[in-house]
């Protein structure tokens, strides 16, 4: 096994879960309410642990306003692995939350070297529109960049006022854990991003409320920080963060999907020919060398990247998936069967998301963009 590292500058090795549990200080989540049971990224674990969580299973119970707050880093295609932090968005959503997404154009500015108009343009062609076709909806939802919080001068002042605030209470020591290697840009994107998942609880936006942050395991450390210097600050006294933690999805290959190698992924503007292709092509497989061997041995589910994206994303019915799971390990169902179930779910799911990308082009303004 490779040695594991988890940065959010670097995903690495073969993850063991309980193992950035332990480390991180996470909590594992268990018994969840039946409303987050219907999500199957809940009911399948795909999201495995959390901080704080409690404050907002009480509000759900209770039916007490709450904020999601999270933000993408508009670089590269939209594909299946973002699809989750996409799903969990108009979960909650429709669940009466208050939806907040920063576009970190200043941290792809500064950490990644990608100029703001850049950004702006792949951030509405590639995530926003993505996120609308996927069921997004402008009601109870606030997309903004990182360079341009708002035209309200009231609410931009007070989200850049607290970026200014938090620094006061941030040491050195500090960053090193958020970016590896400091420069005076990354500090300021550390600061601003604390500020993003800060700022919803400031008077000029929702006042005291809880808000939680649903991220990949690799961006806990920005949770950290947040989490530590909020509780330094006497005035405005915040409430503590909640967060999620999901699963990072394989690339098609195994390892983890890369912008820049196109095998690694499937994106949501491939055609239904180049999926079910890069399917066929690149997609791991955890059954055996030989026919012969497969029906005696079976495969190996857990590493078959084909089952995984069914069970991540595809297949919705647990009895269903459960047959595939058993047929596969005992060697019932060969590899090339299991890739044409996902193709079968794939092909339907991308033609039609499509048609829905082409009708969200026409919604971008509603949610102020264009
Ligand atoms: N750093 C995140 C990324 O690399 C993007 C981000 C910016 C973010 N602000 C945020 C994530 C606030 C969660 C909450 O993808």
């Amino acid at each position: 096994m490779t040695k594991q590292i988890v940065t959010p500058w670097e995903v690495k090795g073969d993850i063991d879960y309980n193992k950035l549990i332990k480390e991180f200080g996470l909590s594992p989540l268990h018994e969840l309410p039946d409303v987050f049971n219907k999500e199957l990224l809940f009911r399948r674990k795909v999201i495995f642990a959390h901080r704080d969580f409690q404050k907002i299973i009480e509000s759900v119970k209770n039916k007490k306003k709450f904020v999601m707050m999270t933000g993408l880093m508009p670089t590269g295609k939209f594909h299946l692995g973002h699809m989750i932090l996409a799903k969990q968005m108009i979960f909650y959503q429709k669940l009466g939350a208050k939806i907040y997404i920063a576009v970190a154009d200043l941290e792809a500015f500064h950490a990644r070297n990608q100029s703001l108009e850049e950004s702006r343009k792949i951030a509405i062609e590639q995530y926003i529109t993505n996120y609308i076709a996927l069921g997004l909806k402008p009601e109870n939802c606030e997309i903004y960049f990182q360079s341009e919080r708002s035209k309200d001068g009231k609410k931009a002042n007070a989200y850049y006022r607290l970026q200014n605030l938090l620094a006061k209470h941030a040491t050195f020591n500090e960053f090193k854990a958020v970016y590896g290697s400091i420069t005076p840009g990354k500090m300021l994107s550390a600061l601003l991003q604390a500020s993003d998942m800060l700022h919803p609880q400031l008077p000029e936006f929702e006042g005291t409320i809880p808000v939680v942050v649903p991220v990949g395991a690799d961006q806990d450390p920005h949770l950290r920080l947040a989490r530590d210097i909020a509780n330094r600050i006497k005035s405005p006294k915040f409430m503590q963060l909640s967060s999620t933690y999901h699963l990072f999805i394989p690339g098609l290959k195994g390892g983890k999907m890369s912008a820049s190698d196109p095998t690694s992924y499937i994106a949501l503007t491939d055609t239904p020919e180049e999926a079910t292709l890069k399917i066929k092509k690149y997609a791991f497989s955890g059954g055996q060398n030989t026919l012969e061997e497969h029906r005696k041995k079976g495969g190996n589910p857990e590493k078959d990247v084909s089952f995984q994206y069914l069970r991540t994303i595809f297949e919705e019915n647990d009895t269903r998936l459960k047959k595939v799971y058993d047929d596969y390990k005992s060697g019932k169902l060969l590899s090339s069967e299991l890739k044409n179930m996902l193709i079968n779910k794939i092909r339907p799911f991308l033609e039609d998301h499509h048609k829905e990308r082409k009708k969200a082009e026409k919604q971008l303004k509603a949610f102020g963009l264009d």
